[in-house]
């Protein structure tokens, strides 16, 4: 899978990719990840990137030109074409991103990334060359870097082989619309906190039972908001009415 990212502080990702289970993937060519200085694409003396808002008003916006002539120039095609991957642009305004869109996005073989900066963006960046854009919460930062840095990850460890257990994904928090159960690792008694006795016996079918109970009561009781979408067995419906009914 290849990102390609478009931004005015490329120099904010290295320290990141640098030290993540990303650096792994790069490392081993499962992910790609370009960064490009949407500056460099500037033709003026000044470089020139982002300017006042007509109509006035505080903070600046970004210009088109340069945004337009770098990603049509990394992903080579032409005004007017359809370009050849999603072109995602990271803004509050955007749908709010979560597991799903993850898992959506982890099916391309590219997916561009334009960052946010300053005040906005030229409304024709948006109408007339980002095909996506995504929020990752209601709460406004300085830029579209930490969010681009979000989703390339939350994408990234779905792509097989990325996490080092093939199923590492699957019982995430959020993959079948549930939070994930409790963990524990030894010692079995810290400071006389016990680790929950049916994980220590063996029996696999007891303990997916016990995990997929700690899953929903978690669930019930977090995040009720996900229960009516989440993909429920009746058996999960039979633990979910016992545990209501429970004071
Ligand atoms: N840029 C600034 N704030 C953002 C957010 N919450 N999500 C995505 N991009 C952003």
């Amino acid at each position: 899978m290849r990102f390609d990212v478009f931004s005015l502080f490329t120099a904010i990702f290295q320290p990141y990719l640098n030290v993540s289970i990303l650096q792994r993937a790069i490392q081993r060519s499962l992910v790609e990840i370009q960064l490009h200085d949407i500056r460099s694409y500037t033709h003026d003396r000044h470089h020139v990137t982002d300017d006042e808002p007509y109509g006035g008003g505080g903070g600046m916006v970004m210009k088109p030109e340069p945004v337009f002539a770098a990603i049509e120039a990394v992903l080579e095609f032409q005004a007017g074409q359809a370009p050849p991957c999603p072109i995602i642009l990271m803004t509050p305004q955007g749908r709010l991103f979560s597991q799903k869109i993850a898992q959506e996005l982890a099916h391309h073989e590219r997916l561009a990334i334009l960052c946010g900066r300053y005040e906005g963006i030229d409304e024709r960046i948006r109408q007339h060359l980002v095909t996506d854009e995504l929020s990752i919460g209601d709460y406004v930062l300085t830029g579209g870097e930490l969010p681009a840095l979000v989703v390339m990850d939350a994408v990234a460890r779905l792509i097989p082989g990325v996490l080092g257990d093939p199923d590492g994904a699957a019982d995430d928090s959020h993959a079948s619309g549930l939070l994930e159960y409790p963990h524990y690792t030894r010692p079995p008694e810290f400071r006389g906190w016990e680790v929950p006795p049916v994980l220590l016996s063996g029996n696999h079918a007891e303990i997916a039972r016990w995990r997929r109970e700690q899953s929903l009561l978690r669930t019930l009781h977090r995040r009720p908001d996900l229960l009516s979408q989440a993909d429920l067995s009746p058996s999960d419906q039979n633990i979910l009415t016992q545990l209501k009914s429970k004071p």
